[in-house]
């Protein structure tokens, strides 16, 4: 194949898969490095370079998913709580190998829409490289993560956007 149907494929190929289709095998280093790499060469207007990822695994991913269920419980008004949702919170962090807390940094240098387009497509970067390499992956954009304070720290000028959750697919790529 050429470079054209090479990357036909892929961009055809890319799909969301969710953590109950991960397997329990760890993605190796050197392709999480991979992906995050590919997520810096995405345009970005005055090259503000506005993504900032950081990547959880083992007793940190754990923490991330403790908190999700600890901000879900505390958001929701007694009567609206559902157990089954606050459970798996926990089941999809636990589940995927590593994920990605998506934050956006607004510099002031462009409007904000165009940061959030910029981590967008690096996101989309991401998930082009997980394709090729055989990972599942998907962005979920909850509110509550926007109130995550322990696992990570959110400044003034910037947002979280969401989770990348990653992890070897169990269904075919
Ligand atoms: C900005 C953004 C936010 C998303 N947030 C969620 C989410 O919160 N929950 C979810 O199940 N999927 C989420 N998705 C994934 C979409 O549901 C998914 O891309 C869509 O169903 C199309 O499927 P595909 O990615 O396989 O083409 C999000 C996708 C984008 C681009």
């Amino acid at each position: 194949m050429n470079k054209a149907e090479v990357l036909k494929e892929i961009i055809e190929q890319r799909r969301s898969i969710f953590p109950k289709d991960y397997t329990e095998n760890e993605i190796p280093q050197n392709i999480i490095d991979e992906i995050l790499n590919s997520a810096t060469f995405a345009p970005n207007h005055k090259r503000t370079k506005p993504w900032r990822f950081k990547i959880f695994k083992g007793e940190e991913k754990a923490k991330l998913a403790s908190e999700m269920q600890a901000i879900y419980k505390a958001s929701q008004p007694e009567q609206l709580f559902l157990e089954k949702k606050y459970n798996d919170i926990g089941f999809k962090i636990n589940k995927a190998d590593a994920v990605a807390s998506i934050v956006v940094n607004f510099s002031g240098m462009v409007p904000e829409w165009e940061e959030i387009a910029a981590v967008s497509m690096a996101v989309q970067n991401m998930y082009l490289t997980c394709t090729a390499n055989g990972i599942g992956s998907y962005w979920s954009s909850p509110k509550i993560v926007e109130q995550l304070k322990e696992s990570l720290t959110i400044e003034e000028n910037q947002k979280c956007l969401g989770l990348f959750y990653m992890g070897i697919s169990n269904v075919a790529i």
